[in-house]
């Protein structure tokens, strides 16, 4: 199976550090502090959650900050692909996949990565060009070993588990074969961020980016 342009482009990405934060962000003054102090962590690959009214102003903001790749999650239909490609997202990230969602970053030449739990939806996929997936909701489904008896009969296929990931459980995964990297909001948790604690944020992208994939 021949990658497709929108799953290469997504490995890309993925290989950028060991962890992509996923964001959530309230407050758009937020996003630009927030992006620089992961990005001079040792972050650059950064996943803004479509799911506050700020998020998109905060992929605007955040998309110029030197030496970061900012992407849009949570993209659940087709407007969303078209809304955060507009306001500068680079790579796109679903819980899931839909023909909405996957037809939409195709058409707009957005680079996906897509979720699956299941050898079924991992297939379907794979099907289209995927080899790179979005491993959801990783702890509620299975975990590390529910990800490495996929690695079995789907090797071609390379993860980046998210959900419940996190610094007790993290080199679980990063040590199975198919993980490419993994996602998690533990390195921008909301206390520091209501608290404003950049050097916070930093000190955990720091030892989030020393992790060994
Ligand atoms: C999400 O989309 O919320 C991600 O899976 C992040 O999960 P986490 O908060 O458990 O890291």
């Amino acid at each position: 199976m021949t990658p497709s342009k929108a799953s290469a482009q997504a490995a890309d990405i993925c290989k950028l550090g060991p962890v992509v934060p996923v964001l959530i962000v309230e407050n758009a003054d937020d996003a630009v502090p927030m992006a620089e102090a992961l990005v001079a962590g040792g972050l650059p690959a950064l996943e803004v959650t479509l799911r506050t009214p700020a998020a998109l102003e905060a992929i605007a903001a955040m998309a110029k900050v030197e030496g970061g790749v900012v992407g849009a999650g949570t993209l659940l239909t087709h407007k969303d692909v078209e809304a955060a490609k507009k306001a500068g997202a680079l790579f796109g990230v679903s819980p899931g996949a839909t023909d909405a969602v996957l037809d939409a970053a195709e058409a707009n030449d957005l680079p996906l990565l897509p979720g699956a739990a299941t050898a079924s939806e991992v297939m379907r996929l794979l099907e289209r060009g995927y080899t790179i997936q979005k491993f959801f909701p990783a702890e509620t489904s299975g975990g590390a070993p529910a990800l490495k008896a996929l690695s079995s009969p789907l090797p071609q296929v390379k993860f980046c588990p998210t959900g419940g990931v996190s610094l007790s459980n993290v080199y679980d995964y990063l040590a199975l074969p198919n993980t490419i990297c993994v996602g998690g909001s533990w390195v921008a948790p909301a206390n520091l961020v209501a608290a404003k604690d950049w050097d916070g944020i930093k000190k955990l992208a720091t030892e989030a980016a020393a992790l060994k994939t």
